[in-house]
């Protein structure tokens, strides 16, 4: 395209949520993981303020201009633009670059494409000119792009996982403070995600209408956010609450705690446990905040059917999207490479997959996972 070698490659991955849905917006904890599928951009400096990107995945060029930035009609050059507008607003002098991006994270399937084509944009403007890489204010500032500009009302756990996953871990976040804790996936498991290949188009306004009740919840407690609800003041006065705002509460409250619990269960290799708060933060998704869908619903029993998953679970906002399950490794071939096929993956994969599609006559996709690690810069080129 550019008809030179770039200067850099940088890359953001995609996530998927091992527990803790609908937290984050509460101030709450999530447990994440980066995955092993990722946006990239490979480019090198402008010596002006134009920033020319062409998509492979897209087979499209697309330019704007640093001091020119005007929102325009729904398309994948608004998220570079937004995460311009956020960095130059919070004062980063940026500068002009092109580059060739292409991923392999399937899009609106729940597995975070947006965020992480936001985090890579804002690696590759921290590398062209080359200032400190802060993974904190980067997922901010990516999720304002995402709510001001693009115009999507999300939480900050995507853009917060993207900017700083660990290699080999899942990451405890404290979204009211933004701490960090990598937590070592239990030995002999691995993290299946189950793709139902539904994509549901009314995900946002339900998505808002869940923020409002939660909202209303807190102003009953006569707290700022869920989160500093405890459950024993939730279960001392829940009966004064509406039905559908109990309902809603009791699932933030009980699932702050499951995450906490899972850490715990984590660190002492208890994937026995693990899999049941998956278990029963599923239950609570479909019951109390009501945001499984029939799909997601039949792939979650389906997974939960099978000999050596220790737990299964919705992932992401609900609706549509995708499952996450996590599997015991009987063989070492499953912990290796995620794309290889071995044994013990493909009796998962395919028993799953007949049983989905005789139930609800759809495909759907499984990946094997590994836990990756956040934005970076893989090459850099400068002198
Ligand atoms: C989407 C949002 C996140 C989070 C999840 C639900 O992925 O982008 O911020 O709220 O839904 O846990």
């Amino acid at each position: 395209m550019f008809s030179e070698p770039p200067a850099f490659v940088v890359r953001a991955p995609g996530r998927v949520n091992l527990i803790g849905e609908h937290t984050d917006y509460n101030d709450g904890f999530v447990l994440p993981m980066a995955i092993d599928r990722a946006i990239w951009i490979a480019l090198r400096p402008r010596p002006d303020r134009e920033v020319h990107v062409h998509s492979l995945d897209f087979n499209e060029t697309a330019v704007f201009h640093l001091d020119r930035l005007f929102k325009e009609t729904a398309h994948w050059l608004e998220y570079p633009k937004g995460v311009a507008w956020a960095l130059q607003n919070d004062g980063y002098q940026l500068a002009g670059w092109e580059g060739v991006m292409a991923g392999d994270i399937p899009k609106g399937a729940g597995l975070s494409s947006s965020a992480a084509l936001e985090l890579a944009t804002a690696r590759a403007f921290i590398a062209v000119t080359n200032q400190l890489w802060d993974p904190a204010a980067m997922a901010l500032l990516c999720q304002k792009a995402e709510n001001q500009w693009v115009g999507v009302n999300c939480g900050i756990m995507d853009q917060m996982i993207s900017a700083a996953g660990q290699e080999g871990h899942a990451l405890l976040i404290d979204c009211r403070t933004l701490d960090t804790k990598a937590v070592p996936l239990p030995v002999g498991t691995a993290v299946v995600v189950l793709d139902t290949n539904t994509r549901r188009g009314l995900v946002d306004s339900a998505y808002n209408e869940r923020r409002a009740q939660c909202d209303e919840a807190s102003r009953f407690f006569g707290v700022p956010y869920l989160r500093d609800v405890s459950i024993t003041d939730f279960l001392s006065s829940e009966d004064q609450l509406a039905p559908l705002i109990r309902q809603r509460a009791r699932h933030v409250v009980t699932e702050n705690i499951r995450v906490l619990n899972a850490v715990t269960a984590m660190l002492n290799g208890d994937a026995a446990m693990l899999g049941t708060l998956m278990n029963q933060s599923h239950l609570s998704l479909r019951d109390d905040f009501e945001v499984s869908s029939h799909e997601l619903n039949v792939m979650v029993e389906l997974a939960q059917a099978q000999p050596g998953c220790y737990g299964a679970r919705m992932t992401g906002a609900g609706f549509g999207g995708c499952a996450v399950a996590l599997v015991r490794v009987d063989t070492p071939a499953l912990s290796g490479d995620c794309r290889s096929r071995t044994e013990a993956a493909v009796t998962f994969t395919q028993t799953i997959t007949a049983a989905y599609t005789q139930a609800t006559g759809l495909t759907p996709a499984i990946y094997v996972c590994q836990p990756a690690a956040g934005a970076s810069v893989i090459v850099n080129r400068e002198p």
